[in-house]
């Protein structure tokens, strides 16, 4: 594996995951019954904003940087609170220095007894995560497949959790492998709630996946894109795409609320957010 995310931390499919994973981890919290989280794909979980991979592309500056130029303006939505909680505590002077991943999001939720699994496939990165959890006993890192930690992790003892597949898209398949571990989720742990990622490029092959993903039985899905313009072209990037799973009671609305809220202030005025649920069977 190749990818790393430094190269895109902060980036508006960052801001996008991210703000619907805390919606979606505030519902569970809702419950006072301890939860289980998985990230199966977990990156380094902080990332260092003046690296120079993160300089040289400068994509947090149309992301994180963005919501930071009008932090007032994302302070006054409720719903971002969490978020920004995060967000604040890796970079509390608001410089722009650091950009939390998705375990310090996943960990801000947990309460007592509640855990948390990150997996890593990439040892280098690996070793980061753990170092940053090195004292941390409601997490536990592993560096292994997260794909194949699906089995060997769920159901968890909790029965109720939430599973965050993130994967980096940069081989062959990836597509093919999230189907694949919705009928996972839909065999060894069909309450759970789970959150996948996908860029938004070609049409034809997101909407081949959706139908796909409606096939699976025993789970409740909804598509939430947050396309960056009108304009979708099949040669480049034009959104981040969400699946959300078994999302609890309001969460897809909420997640496409706080979307719409956002675009303006992420400077896409001709953005969208469109959630479309896909019709799973029961
Ligand atoms: C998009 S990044 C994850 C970002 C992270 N979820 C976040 O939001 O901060 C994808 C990560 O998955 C790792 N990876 C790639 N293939 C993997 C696999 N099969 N199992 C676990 N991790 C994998 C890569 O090394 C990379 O760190």
């Amino acid at each position: 594996v190749n990818y790393r995310h430094i190269y895109h931390a902060g980036h508006l499919c960052d801001v996008a995951k991210h703000t619907a994973l805390c919606v979606m981890l505030g519902a569970l919290r809702r419950k006072a019954t301890p939860f289980f989280v998985l990230d199966t794909h977990a990156g380094i979980g902080r990332y260092d904003l003046t690296d120079a991979r993160a300089q040289t592309t400068g994509e947090a500056s149309v992301g994180i940087g963005a919501l930071r130029r009008v932090a007032a303006q994302v302070e006054a939505l409720p719903l971002a609170a969490e978020y920004w909680a995060v967000c604040r505590a890796v970079d509390p002077d608001g410089a722009g220095s650091a950009y939390p991943g998705s375990p310090l999001f996943a960990r801000h939720f947990l309460r007592e007894g509640d855990r948390l699994a990150l997996c890593e496939l990439h040892p280098d990165e690996a070793a980061t995560l753990r170092r940053l959890f090195r004292d941390d006993k409601a997490v536990q890192v592993h560096q292994r497949d997260g794909y194949e930690a699906l089995r060997a992790l769920l159901p968890p003892p909790e029965k109720r959790g939430l599973v965050l597949i993130d994967p980096p898209f940069e081989e062959e398949g990836e597509f093919d492998r999230l189907v694949a571990a919705a009928e996972t989720l839909a065999a060894r742990f069909a309450n759970a709630v789970g959150l996948f990622w996908y860029p938004i490029k070609d049409r034809v092959v997101t909407g081949r996946f959706y139908e796909r993903m409606a096939g699976v039985s025993r789970l409740n899905m909804v598509a939430a894109e947050l396309l960056f313009g009108d304009d979708v072209r099949g040669d480049r990037l034009n959104g981040s795409g969400l699946i959300l799973i078994n999302p609890p009671w309001h969460v897809a609305e909420d997640v496409a609320t706080l979307g719409r809220a956002l675009l303006p202030l992420l400077d896409l005025p001709e953005g969208k957010v469109l959630l479309s649920p896909l019709a799973g069977a029961a």
